[in-house]
């Protein structure tokens, strides 16, 4: 089988990037992770993707005139790597209805929540933790989703849930809930690189269900 050219946006310390390129390692994804772009200058996911010899650009917001054009480089960059899959992996920024119409239907994203909870409009990364926390709910956990025109408001691909606990500080629960990240977002590439996920109005189905070895948790061995 043809592998998937994969494009990874990111803007933080990439650990689920490295899922990604674990995954690849392992034989688990049928994937290429093509090239990796960053909006931050200071990622540490763009030394993970040195250090593995992919391609990593760093792009520049305050270098272009409006969003449209920073977003219009981005696009570029993919296309040249001819990505058939963007994956978001803690991108922390939202894309506009240009960016998304560039890639209908195959833009993932993963959120640290289980949306429709603690999610939207600020939203992302440790901030989610922090609302969790002062909620009080006692689940949470992690949501791969195909990205729409909306803020986390695409089609829900997998989900997993993880406890709250009355000690845990943002930091603690962030790290319980990307253990959880680091299995479905591999796991939901892997299933889109198969062509195995059917998109129904806004529920997303899995032709074939999931395997067993699929449904494991620790299915990468981590
Ligand atoms: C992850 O927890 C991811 O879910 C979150 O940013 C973190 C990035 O961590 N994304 C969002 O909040 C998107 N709304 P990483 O750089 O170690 O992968």
């Amino acid at each position: 089988m043809q592998k998937l050219k994969v494009g990874v946006l990111v803007s933080g310390s990439g650990t689920n990037l490295q899922a990604l390129i674990d995954g690849v390692k392992k034989g688990f994804l049928p994937c290429e992770i093509a090239v990796v772009i960053s909006n931050k200058k200071e990622a540490f996911a763009l030394k993970r993707a040195e250090a593995e010899s992919i391609p990593a650009f760093f792009v520049n917001e305050k270098e272009f005139c409006n969003n449209l054009e920073f977003e219009k480089r981005m696009v570029e960059i993919l296309k040249n790597f001819q990505v058939e899959l963007v994956v978001l992996a803690g991108f922390l920024k939202v894309l506009s209805p240009y960016f998304v119409s560039e890639f209908t239907n195959k833009i993932i994203n993963i959120h640290p929540s289980l949306i429709p909870s603690f999610c939207g409009k600020g939203y992302y990364g440790i901030k989610v933790h922090e609302a969790v926390i002062n909620y009080g709910v006692k689940i949470t956990g992690a949501t791969v989703h195909f990205v729409d025109e909306g803020t986390d408001t695409g089609p829900i691909i997998l989900q997993k849930a993880v406890p709250v606990f009355d000690d845990d500080t943002p930091e603690v629960l962030a790290e319980r809930v990307k253990r959880v990240e680091h299995e479905i977002l591999p796991l939901a590439v892997k299933l889109f690189a198969e062509k195995r996920l059917i998109i129904e109005n806004r529920r997303v189905k899995i032709k074939g269900g999931l395997s067993d070895g699929e449904k494991a948790s620790n299915y990468l061995g981590i």
